[in-house]
């Protein structure tokens, strides 16, 4: 704690950003307030109900900081299906409830995906029962969520590491249904419910490559055919340095077929503790994530995976705009810089 408070001092002086005296408590630093910066696009985070009232400087932080929220897993199948038609909807509902209460937006995640299945989804049941499960799941909780959610993400990470010899991802969902699957999705999602922008979300598409080019001639294909799709979710989890030089010009071609574009996941792993050199990296990285999207008119929403440090994923990745304190890092300032609309720091 005190090595880390030094050090914190010792990097705020070298890239003169002001420290914890301006910033007395963690949500009013500096007055600077992400989600007003934003405007008109939402600044997001993956809330999680584990922190949320428990933990009172990420609660602070969360409230105060953020116009979007996505819940982190209380909403995935096994969370909220974990047994055939029974459902848990209260985690999820408590992130609903929260962000009404901070006058935010919610994006669902996620319907089909292959991972966080329960295993009567995953294991047991013939294409026709699946069907029905998959039909059945999105429809209730599609109804439960009626005028809630601005955006769902329907499909998620169901395009193939193995571009461009398999489109699709060996998994549960293209097992029984092949290439039918994800417009399966689609299809049921908009028949419930014609509000909430349907998006396809994935990793290692935010580039110019051989995924993104795969997902761009899919989506070609739904819109020729009419299925029914909104936008896209570019995950954005970087390593420290790795932001493709393409990404905004990828954003455009997207938005460019008529879909809104998205920061779905943004974080910068630091593969280890911070110093003054990576620190400011992953600030640039950051400013540049956020400028892509700002520069791309169809560009939504920016959406951070947690919100402090300690709180991640990727536990020792020091990946987020907030260290383990709830104190902003450069990176906070990075992302107030491309919504203003600032040079690179
Ligand atoms: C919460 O923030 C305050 C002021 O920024 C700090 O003094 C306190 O130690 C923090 N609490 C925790 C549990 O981190
Ligand atoms: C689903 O089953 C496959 C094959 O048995 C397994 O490899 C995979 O990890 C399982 N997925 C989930 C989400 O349980
Ligand atoms: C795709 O298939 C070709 C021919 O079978 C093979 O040479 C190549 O390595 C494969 N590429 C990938 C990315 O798997
Ligand atoms: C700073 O952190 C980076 C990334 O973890 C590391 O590669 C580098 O060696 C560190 N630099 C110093 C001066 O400690
Ligand atoms: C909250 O985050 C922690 C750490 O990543 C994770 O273990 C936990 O499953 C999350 N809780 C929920 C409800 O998403």
């Amino acid at each position: 704690m005190a090595l880390r408070s030094v050090l914190l001092a010792v990097i705020s002086a070298i890239v003169s950003i002001p420290t914890a005296n301006a910033a007395s408590t963690p949500a009013s630093s500096n007055n600077i307030i992400l989600r007003n910066l934003a405007v008109p696009r939402f600044f997001g985070a993956a809330a999680n109900t584990t922190f949320l009232y428990h933990d009172l400087n990420y609660t602070e932080v969360i409230s105060t900081q953020f116009s979007i929220f996505t819940p982190e897993n209380e909403m995935k199948w096994e969370d909220i299906e974990p047994e055939p038609n029974s459902f848990d909807f209260g985690p999820a509902d408590e992130i609903v409830r929260f962000a009404e209460s901070v006058n935010a937006k919610v994006r669902g995640h996620n319907f089909m995906w292959g991972s966080q299945l329960p295993p009567w989804v995953n294991d047991t049941l013939t294409a026709t029962e699946l069907d029905r499960a998959l039909q059945n799941h999105i429809t209730k909780v599609m109804e439960h969520y009626r005028g809630k959610l601005y955006a769902i993400d329907v499909v998620n990470e169901m395009i193939s590491d193995n571009t461009p010899n398999e489109t699709f991802k060996d998994n549960i969902w293209t097992e029984k249904f092949g290439e039918e699957a994800v417009p399966k999705a689609l299809t049921y999602a908009r028949a419930v419910d014609s509000q909430p922008k349907l998006y396809i979300n994935d990793y290692s598409i935010e580039g110019i490559n051989s995924k993104s080019d795969t997902l761009y001639s899919v989506l070609q294909g739904f819109i020729a055919d009419g299925v029914p799709i909104d936008a896209v979710g570019f995950q954005c989890h970087f390593y420290l340095g790795q932001v493709p030089d393409t990404l905004q010009q990828n954003l455009q071609r997207f938005a460019d077929l008529g879909l809104d574009v998205a920061i779905t996941e943004l974080d910068i792993n630091l593969q280890g503790p911070g110093n003054a050199t990576s620190l400011e990296q992953q600030a640039k990285d950051y400013w540049t994530v956020v400028n892509a999207c700002v520069q791309t008119k169809r560009c939504v929403s920016v959406t951070v995976w947690g919100v402090s440090d300690d709180h991640s994923w990727i536990p020792g990745g020091n990946p987020l705009p907030w260290n383990a304190e709830k104190q902003p890092k450069p990176a906070f300032y990075a992302i107030a810089d491309a919504f203003e609309g600032k040079p690179e720091p």
